[in-house]
């Protein structure tokens, strides 16, 4: 389902001692929303079950960002990311999520775990920009080849800053 929601630009906190969990199933359908989550996205559990998590796509997300994170997690790996999230009125709130994968007893990943706390608010202040020059290079390059673009400006951007990966990068931050 895509996202027709439009911002309104008013933030909204996750509490500090909280934490927002779903879980996916491998293709990020949502299979569990905790209370929490719920509570802040506006969503009720049965607008939430069965739905592709891009449900709270917010259009300041890069596509790459999403891009770096399945890359990671598909091959089994946790993956930690800054994240802003659409709410169901359009109000956002900014998170930073590691999500981790499920297997079951033959070694096969079944599905995703996010868990998301409150972020650093300088962390979420420095990755504004980054974010926002990585959303306008994917538009200006167009559909074809805009992750790959907007990818490689990231890191640069993370390189530049003296790291080699996106996480190295964010978690020193
Ligand atoms: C466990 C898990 C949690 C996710 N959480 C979010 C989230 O909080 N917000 C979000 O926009 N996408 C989240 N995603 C990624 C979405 O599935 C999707 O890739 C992303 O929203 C980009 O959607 P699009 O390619 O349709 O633009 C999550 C994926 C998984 C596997």
């Amino acid at each position: 389902m895509k996202n027709k929601i439009v911002p309104t630009g008013k933030e909204r906190s996750l509490k500090g001692d909280t934490y927002i969990v779903s879980k996916t199933d491998t293709k990020g359908k949502i299979t569990y929303a905790n209370r929490i989550f719920m509570e802040i996205s506006g969503y009720r559990e049965s607008d939430l079950l069965g739905i592709q998590h891009n449900i709270l796509r917010h259009p300041d997300m890069p596509r790459g960002a999403f891009k770096l994170m399945w890359d990671t997690i598909s091959t089994g790996k946790e993956f930690f990311a800054y994240v802003i999230n659409l709410c169901k009125n359009g109000d956002h709130y900014w998170v930073l999520a590691n999500i981790t994968p499920d297997y079951d007893e033959a070694g096969n990943i079944t599905g995703y775990l996010s868990v998301r706390r409150l972020p650093k608010p300088e962390v979420v202040k420095a990755l504004i920009p980054v974010y926002a020059q990585m959303v306008a290079e994917e538009k200006r390059v167009g559909a074809k080849g805009a992750i790959d673009a907007s990818q490689a400006m990231l890191m640069n951007m993370v390189k530049e800053a003296g790291h080699d990966s996106y996480e190295t990068f964010i978690l020193s931050l």
